[in-house]
């Protein structure tokens, strides 16, 4: 791709994340640089692995998939208080990833509950993709 294509397809990207209220365009570019720089021959976020890494429970009791089952275009229930959690997928509910300071407050919180670390930029940028491709 030259540059003036280049140019012309974020641009589309853009507008596109606009129209449909997306997870921030800015923030997933923060993503992707910092995947880049952690992971050598990085080649892009995956849906697929996303959705493994959400329903695998990573050595601890836990998985992203506890709280908020594998169906994350259902509702789902917290693991300890049992109050209901609407649905994770931005198809179910388009108020979803749509807010940086919210996505990272629970990825903070999240991912020392079931990983007892943060979550690296692939592991979210993945999960991102993987929650971002489900269709109702
Ligand atoms: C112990 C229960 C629990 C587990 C386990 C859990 N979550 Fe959550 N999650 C919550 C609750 C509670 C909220 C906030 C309530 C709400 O927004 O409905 C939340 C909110 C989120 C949000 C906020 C999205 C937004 O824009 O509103 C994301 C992203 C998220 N969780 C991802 C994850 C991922 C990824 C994992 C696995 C690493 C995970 N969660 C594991 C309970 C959990």
């Amino acid at each position: 791709m030259n540059l003036r294509t280049k140019g012309a397809f974020s641009a589309l990207l853009l507008l596109a994340a606009a129209a449909a209220a997306e997870v921030p365009a800015d923030y997933l570019r923060s993503l992707d640089a910092a995947a880049r720089s952690d992971v050598a021959g990085f080649a892009g976020f995956s849906a697929a692995r996303g959705a493994a890494w959400f329903n695998s429970s990573n050595g601890t009791d836990w998985s992203c998939a506890t709280c908020h089952t594998d169906n994350p275009l259902a509702g789902g229930r917290h693991a300890v208080t049992g109050r209901t959690i609407a649905p994770l997928a931005p198809a179910a509910n388009p108020a979803r990833l749509t807010e940086v300071a919210k996505i990272e407050k629970w990825f903070r919180r999240n991912c020392n509950d079931v990983l007892r670390r943060d979550c690296t930029a692939a592991e979210k940028g993945d999960v991102i993709a993987y929650l971002t491709s489900l269709k109702r």
